[in-house]
């Protein structure tokens, strides 16, 4: 460790240290653009000027390019360094179009807080802006604004080094310079390629699901856990806030998943997530199950809920199909309440599908479910030939969760059936019991390395659904004492 002075306050620092990290590991700010702590220093926007005092004078270097060293003397924010970084922002937005009204970066956009902290002057130049290719279609995910782009590299880099695909570049010179993507269409094919969306510094790199859809100060994000493998990535999960919802219009835009976006968490994901992950609306916004069913025919939640306990406690040789979805909390619930009733099996409820990356080396694992481990820990695993783990004597068979086919099941056998989408078995099952999903209740899930992550409810549980936790005790009670 060595001692040198940001504003004249003594810091300590790694040798190895730049003064930018330096910095923010002791709570100075510095701006950057083209800075990013998980990539290289191409050192290109030159925003993070700060003042090094010396003897005879001083000079104005950027902070992330410079090593620290013994007793060395930093100002992040004297008259120098702030007239220097408005200069530079009058540089970067010398031919930007400023376009923030219609921009959905707009709110959390670093040039829009630093015109705003450093330079606050209109463009002095006389010249007319350069203009360039406004809606560059870089993938079916993503739209480029070349317009708005300010040559940071960071997105190049990204491809580069952490998604390896090598995808993006820049084409020609000054200020022609264009962001393109290679022509073999990797781009399309990079199963991380939204992150460039969030470490762009401006609006030149954005998702065309999310286009136009909300503005970011209507939204707010939840803690969750994508439970797109068992890799379980901390996730934001953003709707919309609040204060801000919807009382005429489309009401549902109340209970709608706007976008995901990582959750920075060292222990599982780093500060980033796969594509799978930003695209989790299309798993939990699939049509519901809301109603209680007796062999198809609608039933009250109570009255199903009792046909299903009478039926468990009736049964001589029961098999229950547990969950991979379940939580934790679900987990040890059904454990502790009906893990003695039934012989239980832990099942896959999904599997990959027929394009989706299997596995590789950043993220993305081949369990394309949450909390196998945890489920497992609890319960052997479902047998690849299903049917060998029903006995011929089976009467009963609680399915848990998506993914299994009833033609496995033993043909004379009831069958409890708890799932929260509308599927074709749920008809076919002598009790169905529509359950919550995850964006519906708090819970954790256990990843396969052993972290515990945690979730929170974004929205209202929907009526006529039960949360599976809650169901299990139920099940689990006496005759009249279940509510
Ligand atoms: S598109 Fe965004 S991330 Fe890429 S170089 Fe331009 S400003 Fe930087
Ligand atoms: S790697 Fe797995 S857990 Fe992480 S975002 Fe992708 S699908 Fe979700
Ligand atoms: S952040 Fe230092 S030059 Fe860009």
């Amino acid at each position: 460790m060595i001692e040198f002075f940001i504003n004249d306050q003594p810091v300590q620092a790694d040798d190895n240290q730049t003064v930018m990290q330096a910095a923010k590991a002791n709570g100075f700010f510095i701006p950057y653009f083209c800075w990013h702590p998980q990539l290289s220093v191409p050192g290109n926007c030159r925003i993070c000027m700060v003042e090094v005092e010396a003897d005879g004078g001083g000079w104005l270097d950027i902070a992330c390019n410079m090593p620290v060293t013994k007793g060395m003397r930093v100002l992040t924010d004297s008259e120098k360094v702030r007239a220097r970084r408005k200069e530079t922002l009058q540089f970067i937005t010398l031919n930007h179009p400023v376009d923030c009204g219609i921009c959905d970066k707009a709110g959390e956009c670093t040039l829009q807080d630093y015109h705003y902290e450093y330079n606050g002057a209109p463009s002095v130049s006389r010249d007319a802006k350069v203009h360039a290719t406004k809606h560059y279609p870089l993938s079916e995910r993503i739209v480029l604004d070349n317009e708005r782009c300010i040559l940071c590299t960071r997105c190049v880099r990204f491809t580069r080094e952490v998604s390896k695909s090598a995808a993006l570049g820049v084409q020609s010179r000054g200020d022609h310079s264009l962001i393109r993507p290679v022509e073999d269409g990797s781009f399309e094919n990079d199963a991380y390629s939204d992150n460039v969306i969030d470490i762009c510094p401006v609006g030149a790199l954005l998702s065309r699901p999310f286009l136009h859809k909300a503005r970011v100060w209507y939204l707010e994000p939840t803690a969750s856990v994508c439970p797109g493998c068992e890799r379980g990535c901390s996730i934001n999960i953003w709707h919309r806030k609040d204060a801000w919802r919807l009382k005429a219009l489309d009401q549902r835009q109340n209970a709608r998943i706007d976008r995901v976006t990582p959750l920075e968490n060292p222990a599982v994901n780093g500060p980033w997530i796969c594509n799978k992950g930003r695209d989790l609306a299309q798993v939990f916004e699939r049509a519901r199950a809301e109603q209680a069913m007796h062999k198809g025919r609608p039933v009250e939640l109570q009255a199903a809920i009792d046909g299903a306990r009478a039926m468990i406690g009736a049964a001589k040789r029961p098999v229950a199909l547990v969950s991979s979805w379940g939580s934790n909390e679900e987990l040890a619930t059904f454990h502790a309440a009906l893990g003695q009733r039934f012989a239980c099996y832990v099942k896959t409820d999904w599997l990959p599908a027929p394009s989706e990356v299997l596995e590789d080396e950043l993220l993305i694992k081949p369990d394309k479910n949450p909390n196998g481990t945890a489920a497992r820990a609890l319960f052997p695993t479902l047998p690849a030939d299903a049917r060998s783990a029903f006995p011929p004597d089976t009467d009963l068979v609680l399915v848990w969760g998506e993914g299994f086919s009833f033609a496995q099941l033993p043909p004379d056998a009831k069958i409890v059936y708890l799932n929260s989408y509308l599927q074709p078995e749920n008809g076919h099952a002598d009790v169905f019991l529509p359950i919550s999903v995850q964006t519906e209740r708090s819970g954790h899930y256990t990843n396969f390395q052993g972290v515990i992550n945690a979730f929170e409810p974004c929205f209202a549980k929907k009526a006529g659904v039960v949360d599976a936790e809650a169901l299990f005790a139920a099940l689990a009670a006496p005759p009249g004492k279940a509510k």
